[in-house]
């Protein structure tokens, strides 16, 4: 541990595990450090970091926290009972010390606590919020697993977690506005959350808004090319199946959608290393946590 928090107080990037992906951290109100994620990850610098932190009291000094936000951060983040992945975008506190380039110069801040035993120590023994996109190169599939960092970063320090558990990123709520709404889907559904306020919320339109560059263009991709809802596939091509069926590999055969989620990016992984022409995906139900694998699998096959 103490390795990482002095690679991190040097203004240096390790990768950390989370419930969700992997995630590139530096200290996020270090311009060095965050210039290094975005150069490392070759990420546009007008998209921006999601700001890691240990407490809802943490986050308080960073984001403005409505009635709706405040109500959503105790129901999901640590130390909830039953913690989920939420990341809440707000508008952002007047006079932090945070790095600009971590908000590409945005008025507004994305905030989450992940949930990781080992991420949690870090950051209460670092105690200044980290800057964390997930560790791959931008436009790539998403690391599970601290090898699907290492293929990508080979000398990055990377704090061993095992695979994560979710599997898939963390839902994004914009709660900067009046109206609510759903940036990036995930593991929490927007039925989940308007249960939660009592209320119905929106989808941002990705191409009206630039507020999530995430949400709307390509990403997620595997090298190889990949086809959805096959319903057969050749020999030189891998099929990625959901439920009872003969398949390459299976996301998950009992038709378990957490399951899927869990396993999609390790077995786009592992089908993804030139051995296969074209990868093909059997349909996967869009309801619940399948509404966030379809939209991560429709933005793979993207052109833009
Ligand atoms: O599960 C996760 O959220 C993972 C782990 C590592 O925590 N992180 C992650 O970060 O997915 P990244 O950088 O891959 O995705 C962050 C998304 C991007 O789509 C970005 O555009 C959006 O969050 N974002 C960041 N700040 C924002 C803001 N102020 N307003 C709207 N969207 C924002
Ligand atoms: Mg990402």
């Amino acid at each position: 541990m103490k390795d990482f928090l002095d690679q991190l107080a040097k203004k240096n990037l390790v990768a950390i595990p989370t419930e969700t992906v992997y995630g590139l951290a530096g200290d996020a109100t270090e311009d060095i450090a965050v210039a290094k994620i975005f150069s490392l990850k070759k990420r546009p610098n007008f998209n921006p970091l999601i700001i890691h932190v240990h407490s809802l009291e943490q986050a308080k000094c960073y984001g403005i926290f409505n009635e709706e936000a405040e109500a959503l951060a105790k129901h999901f983040w640590y130390p909830s009972q039953n913690p989920y992945p939420l990341t809440l975008v707000l508008p952002l506190q007047k006079n932090t010390n945070l790095s600009k380039l971590a908000l590409s110069g945005l008025k507004t801040i994305a905030l989450r606590i992940p949930f990781h035993p080992i991420t949690l120590k870090l950051l209460r023994e670092y105690n200044k919020p980290l800057a964390a996109p997930s560790a791959n190169i931008s436009h790539q599939l998403s690391p599970t697993k601290s090898e699907h960092v290492r293929k990508n970063f080979p000398t990055l320090p990377i704090l061993e977690g095992d695979q994560c558990i979710v599997g898939i990123e963390s839902t994004i709520i914009d709660c900067s506005d009046t109206t609510t709404s759903i940036l990036r889907h995930g593991l929490i559904t927007k039925e989940k959350i308007e249960h939660i306020l009592g209320k119905k919320i929106t989808i941002a339109k990705s191409h009206t808004t630039i507020k999530a560059p995430g949400f709307l263009k390509k990403h997620y991709s595997p090298l190889t090319p990949l086809q959805l809802n096959a319903v057969d596939y050749q020999t030189s091509e891998a099929l990625l199946g959901f439920g009872n069926m003969e398949c390459t590999l299976n996301l998950s055969p009992s038709g378990d959608l957490s399951e899927a989620a869990r396993n999609l990016f390790s077995f786009l992984h592992q089908l993804d290393q030139g051995q296969y022409k074209k990868i093909v995906i059997a349909p996967i139900p869009n309801t619940g946590i399948g509404i966030a694998i379809n939209d991560k699998l429709n933005r793979a096959i993207s052109k833009e």
